[in-house]
């Protein structure tokens, strides 16, 4: 593969990040991007949101309310090397995954993967004498139905989007519920929008045909169709601490990840870990934080609650790995509007939904395996009271 200039000057890592001034960072991240320091001031001082903007982006608005902006610079995903931005105020999240992302980089880095971005609206009937029946109809008239919801949205159907299938889901003998799933692709959009609209404008030819009630159209958050994954895999013996053993930190790691799925209370600590990288990274994005911890935590049911990553031993080597569903877009919401969300977009360079998927499960993958891995030695106190420093500026 032929890499361009810019290309190189992208990929090339940063090292030492962490150990610059502000302006020493933010000069790099300039350099990198090909932007003046204004123009990245800009775009994280919110100068270009006017108030006008603001004001239409929530109700009842009377100010900005700021948070820190910070870069991740150690992500290697399928060979690739991001710079991660991360918005949050909670200190060591992005020392942690940090430093977790360049362990994890000097053994191969994460390997990722994500589902197509299929999205899934319910359209709920309410009072249904007959499910059998209305239920046939719907399986019997499925492209009709098909055909309707895709007629709400012609550029998404242009770009190779729109409803893909439908099934039925009924419940228990005379609750009187059905509810018909759309699935719908929604191309490099979280979607949200995309699916409701189409759940709307297809539900009337849902109530025509079946002669049932509609009681509403949503899209549901357990976005189970759309999952990411992201793994990584170290020799155990080099895996270096300074108090214990390469044998005993793996071992430790594996038992902290078996508890967690004994323990809900455990695994949902765990979770909130993991939540911390991947939050972070959305937050940056203007990505619904609220629709991806919904979907993690309802994912982390799927056997009595559990959690989303996993650690495991084998032939000598430690594995790293999570699993959730992951709705997260690159159009549409605030990414074409938000002068920070648009930097993040520079920086990250994720060319499509599936790709920002992959960075938010290595960041949350990244987040947990460093936690753990503080917990099991020197414990949590000890490694955040080392960067506690900061609050006293
Ligand atoms: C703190 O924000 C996150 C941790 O509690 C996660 C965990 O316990 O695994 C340290």
């Amino acid at each position: 593969m032929v890499h361009t200039d810019k290309e190189m000057k992208m990929n090339s890592r940063i090292k030492n990040f962490h150990s610059l001034t502000m302006n020493e960072r933010k000069k790099i991240i300039a350099q990198k991007l090909g932007m003046s320091l204004k123009e990245i001031d800009d775009a994280l001082g919110c100068k270009k949101l006017n108030t006008c903007a603001l004001d239409k982006m929530i109700e009842n608005v009377i100010g900005i309310w700021h948070l820190p902006y910070a870069v991740c610079p150690n992500f290697l995903i399928n060979n690739k090397d991001y710079l991660v931005p991360m918005v949050g105020y909670e200190p060591s999240v992005v020392a942690a995954a940090s430093k977790a992302a360049k362990i994890i980089r000097e053994h191969g880095g994460f390997k990722a993967k994500a589902d197509p971005p299929i999205m899934i609206a319910q359209v709920i009937l309410y009072d249904v004498a007959k499910p059998n029946k209305a239920k046939k109809i719907v399986s019997e008239n499925k492209n009709q139905i098909i055909k309707q919801g895709n007629r709400a949205l012609p550029n998404l159907i242009k770009r190779g989007g729109g409803i893909k299938n439908i099934t039925v889901v009924d419940y228990p003998a005379g609750t009187g519920y059905l509810a018909i799933e759309l699935e719908i692709d929604v191309c490099d959009a979280m979607g949200a929008n995309i699916v409701n609209t189409i759940a709307e404008y297809a539900s009337p030819t849902i109530a025509d045909l079946t002669k049932e009630k509609i009681l509403m159209c949503i899209l549901t958050n357990y976005a189970v169709k759309r999952k990411a994954t992201s793994e990584f895999s170290i020799p155990v013996c080099q895996l270096s601490t300074k108090k214990i053993s390469s044998e005993e930190f793996a071992k430790r790691i594996v038992s902290a990840s078996r508890f967690a799925g004994l323990d809900a209370k455990r695994a949902c600590t765990q979770n909130k870990g993991g939540f911390n990288g991947m939050d972070a990274v959305a937050m940056a994005l203007g990505i619904d934080c609220q629709a991806l911890e919904a979907a993690g935590h309802c994912y982390a049911t799927s056997s009595g609650y559990g959690p989303l990553c996993k650690f495991q031993v084998r032939d000598d080597i430690l594995f790293g790995k999570i699993e959730l569903p992951i709705a997260a877009g690159i159009v549409g919401g605030i990414s074409q509007t938000h002068p920070g969300v648009k930097f993040s977009l520079k920086l990250l360079r994720v060319e499509s939904a599936k790709e920002l998927a992959m960075v938010i499960a290595s960041a949350g993958l990244a987040s947990t395996t460093a936690a753990l891995g503080a917990l099991v030695t020197e414990g949590i106190q000890r490694s955040h009271m080392k960067l506690h420093f900061r609050k006293k500026l």
